[in-house]
């Protein structure tokens, strides 16, 4: 069985629900409290054994190069100023032997788009893809949770989760199959269905390991209505040859490219802060 030793980040995306914000500053870099939204995603690859990580960017987000780039200036200066305990934050020893890439999506013609732009670097390797917009919390976690189907299964796995029928237009849907534990079989799969259309309340969220074989599909896939380019089509074709899994997530999941998403897990990754999640408890209460 093939290693995971890759990782493909799409952070191209313009990032409309949050303008202004988003006007000079990527998305992907808000942060939740004091780390940039991507850095949790990063941080989540590299702790399942990622040693590449691959970044879909767009010209106008040079910040996230700069962010993952060592910073030795400012290293220097901290150490000088004996802000020993600042060093890892700015440069995390976890990153030194990671090989960053970054990978220009000139127009935005969605994240399927985004995912065929890593061709030349996967070559013939499963990998992951992980979209830092979606930000996942659990001990074990969700990457790591599909890698493990991964193994026991030897087949393209994708994280999913149930949602509530009123907002299951927002997503990727799978038809379910034969389930095993927490690993269902994906029968079809279908990009934002109507309610009353879609073939059950299991959604995808941003996580997913595939096998190489998807680049062939993104090839076949007509853009949709909206002119992009979908990962779930190319999915839906990888159905038609090889075995696709779903793994019901067990953790907790915000939707951070919403604002109500992001106000949640900025709210609820500080109540559990050392430093300061008493105090914010202390502040929700007197609001
Ligand atoms: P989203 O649709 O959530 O992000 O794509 P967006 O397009 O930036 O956000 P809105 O809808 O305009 O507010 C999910 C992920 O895929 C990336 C995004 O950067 C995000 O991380 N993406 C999307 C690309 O890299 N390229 C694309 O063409 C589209």
């Amino acid at each position: 069985m093939n290693k995971i030793r890759k990782a493909v980040l799409p952070v191209a995306g313009f990032g409309t629900r949050f303008l202004p914000a988003t006007k000079a500053t990527p998305k992907e870099m808000l942060p939740i409290i004091d780390k940039p939204l991507v850095q949790y995603a990063v941080e989540e690859a590299i702790d399942i054994g990622i040693e590449e990580i691959i970044f879909i960017t767009s010209p106008s987000k040079y910040s996230i190069k700069k962010h993952f780039d060592k910073s030795l200036d400012l290293e220097d200066r901290l150490i000088e100023s004996g802000k020993h305990e600042f060093v890892e934050k700015l440069n995390p020893s976890k990153f030194s032997k990671i090989k960053f890439h970054y990978v220009m999506q000139h127009e935005q013609n969605g994240l399927g788009h985004a995912i065929s732009l890593a061709e030349d670097l996967i070559h013939d390797e499963p990998f992951a893809i992980l979209l830092p917009d979606d930000l996942f919390f659990s001990e074990d976690s969700c990457l790591s949770q599909l890698k493990r189907t991964y193994m026991n299964t030897n087949s393209s796995v994708i994280a999913v989760n149930r949602i509530d029928k009123n907002n299951i237009h927002k997503y990727g849907v799978i038809s379910p199959g034969i389930q095993e534990a927490n690993s269902i079989e994906i029968l079809d799969i279908v990009e934002k269905p109507n309610a009353d259309e879609a073939p059950s309340d299991i959604a995808v969220c941003g996580r997913y390991i595939l096998t190489s074989s998807i680049f062939k599909k993104l090839k076949n896939v007509k853009p949709d209505k909206s002119g992009e380019i979908q990962i779930t089509d190319a999915i839906k074709l990888l159905i038609e040859d090889e075995t696709v899994n779903a793994c019901i997530y067990e953790g907790e999941k915000f939707d951070c490219g919403s604002k109500l998403g992001f106000v949640e897990a900025t709210i609820a990754i500080s109540l559990r802060d050392k430093e300061i999640g008493h105090k914010v408890k202390d502040l929700i209460n007197k609001l």
